[in-house]
């Protein structure tokens, strides 16, 4: 293996570490795991309300879901555990086996650990120089990671979960975890698994308002999950059933917003009316552990104000309900810059966030929560893609909308930062003139298209390479392999993002 292959590390070398940490079980991850966990989360919990309940409630996530598990009930509930477990093992192993036929060379020659970063990272321009890609490069910057989760966790006023479906990414995961989070908001088993492979130590909350029967079983009985959203009362009852009338659940009602100015609008498919909020409050009541009210301002919400109309709406459901709520869950929608979309200080957020909160007057002892994705990884990737030919304004570059780069397509149009990359500087002409360029995507498709407009300098031609920034959430992870493309490399980088978002 070339000493390019280990500095710059590709996707699937990152994996089997992972894998061949998790194989090992108590082994150095975990110990990692744990020393992070213990300094961190000490750090965390004196700053973020230091709530009672929340430390007890954190401990308890603390130590492991097969705490919960084995505290959780019955002699019964545990075997059913343990044989899951193994089987888990099992199947964890074989999958290890096959992936080591492939890539054991390179796990050997690898020196990076996951407990930390090199500290040589390169810079995009020299892996684009030295490496000259043919298919897309996905680059990560991870120290920006880590910093945008330890500032969340420690500026946020109360509990921070990761919504995992923003991006998977297993050493984004990694560190994500190194950055302080500890709690996940999964929305499918698939999620949750991959979630408590890498984090046995981490606690996982299953917030997607409709699930299967199955998966809700599989979730509370296999991986000690305790905390569900729902929008009706055939989920409240589905999970009833599921969970043979569990005595310790958290039950999340995801209340309706209306459509709000956020960029991606989440309202309409999601979330029980003010009406029907209060009749599944009042039943939920009596049965659960813990009971909350979760809404989603829409993500990409640029004005903090939506927030607190989200809690006035709140404070209606609460105060019609007349039950004890124990925790608000204000979701997601925290922004990242992007082009003609540069949003005000993230602190701003977390203040409209909290006014609303405490507006409610809830009894002593209620827990604020959040569940950010894009704003935690959005500035921390770029992808890297070549041109393959120019026709007037428009580049053909090797990926596409079928790739890494739905949002850019047509369904959503999104904006990304730009910027040309040359290997070879000295061969070109440069110019500062600056223009508007759309993109086709490489597939047969012309759907395949972004129309941008991507601001690129004038000259751009056949084999530049093209940074696309702010390209952390959610792009990859939509990536098929339609037509035969989709083949990405990764690389770790230490370049500044694209753009900076304020209050980061
Ligand atoms: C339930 C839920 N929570 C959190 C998120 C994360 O949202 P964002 O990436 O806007 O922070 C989403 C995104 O769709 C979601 O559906």
């Amino acid at each position: 293996m070339s000493t390019l292959d280990k500095e710059y590390l590709n996707m699937e070398s990152f994996t089997v570490q992972i894998e061949e940490q998790d194989k090992a079980g108590t082994n150095k991850n975990n110990d990692e795991q744990n020393t992070a966990d213990t300094n961190k989360n000490d750090e965390v919990h004196e700053k973020a309300d230091t709530n009672k309940n929340d430390e007890v409630q954190d401990k308890a996530g603390m130590n492991k879901n097969d705490e919960e598990q084995n505290t959780a009930g019955t002699n019964k509930i545990n075997d059913e555990q343990n044989t899951a477990d193994t089987n888990k093992n099992d199947e964890k192993t074989e999958i290890d086996d096959n992936l080591l036929i492939d890539i054991v060379p390179q796990i050997l020659s690898t020196a990076t650990t996951f407990s930390s970063y090199p500290s040589d990272l390169h810079s995009i321009d020299k892996v684009i120089s030295d490496l000259q890609p043919e298919i897309p490069l996905y680059c990560i910057r991870p120290k920006v990671i880590e910093s945008a989760a330890n500032l969340f966790v420690s500026s946020f006023p109360g509990r921070v979960l990761y919504a995992a479906k923003c991006n998977t990414d297993p050493y984004i995961l990694q560190m994500l975890w190194q950055g302080g989070i500890r709690h996940f908001d999964c929305a499918s088993l698939g999620e949750i698994e991959l979630i408590y492979r890498h984090f046995p130590l981490g606690k996982i909350h299953f917030m997607h308002p409709l699930k299967t029967k199955n998966s809700i079983r599989k979730a509370y009985f296999d991986y000690g999950i305790r905390d569900f959203s729902l929008d009706s009362i055939e989920e409240l009852n589905k999970i009833i059933e599921a969970t043979a009338s569990g005595s310790d659940l958290g039950l999340f009602i995801r209340v309706e917003l209306p459509k709000g100015i956020a960029l991606h609008d989440l309202s309409g498919k999601y979330g029980a009316s003010v009406i029907e909020s209060i009749n599944i409050l009042r039943q939920a009541r009596p049965i659960a552990k813990q009971l909350g009210i979760c809404f989603h301002v829409g993500s990409q919400c640029l004005e903090p104000q939506c927030y607190e109309h989200a809690f006035a709406i709140v404070s209606d459901i609460i105060s019609q309900a007349n039950v004890k709520i124990d925790v608000i869950d204000a979701g997601g929608g925290f922004p990242a810059s992007y082009p003609g979309s540069i949003p005000p200080s993230l602190d701003l957020f977390f203040l409209a966030i909290k006014r609303g909160f405490d507006a409610l007057n809830l009894p002593e002892g209620a827990l604020l929560w959040c569940e950010p994705g894009r704003a935690l990884v959005s500035a921390a990737c770029s992808l890297v893609v070549k041109v393959m030919a120019r026709k007037n304004h428009t580049l053909y570059i090797n990926d596409g909308i079928y790739g890494n780069l739905a949002d850019a397509g047509p369904l959503l149009d999104w904006r990304f930062p730009v910027r040309l990359v040359r290997p070879d500087q000295l061969s070109t002409t440069k110019t500062d003139e600056e223009k508007n360029f759309t993109f086709y995507g490489p597939t047969c498709d012309s759907l395949d298209f972004m129309d941008g407009p991507f601001v690129l300098p004038n000259d751009v031609k056949v084999d530049d390479y093209i940074e696309i920034g702010q390209f952390g959430a959610y792009n990859s992870a939509f990536r098929t392999s339609f037509n035969g493309f989709g083949e990405t490399m990764t690389a770790l980088v230490n370049d500044d993002p694209l753009m900076i978002t304020p209050g980061y």
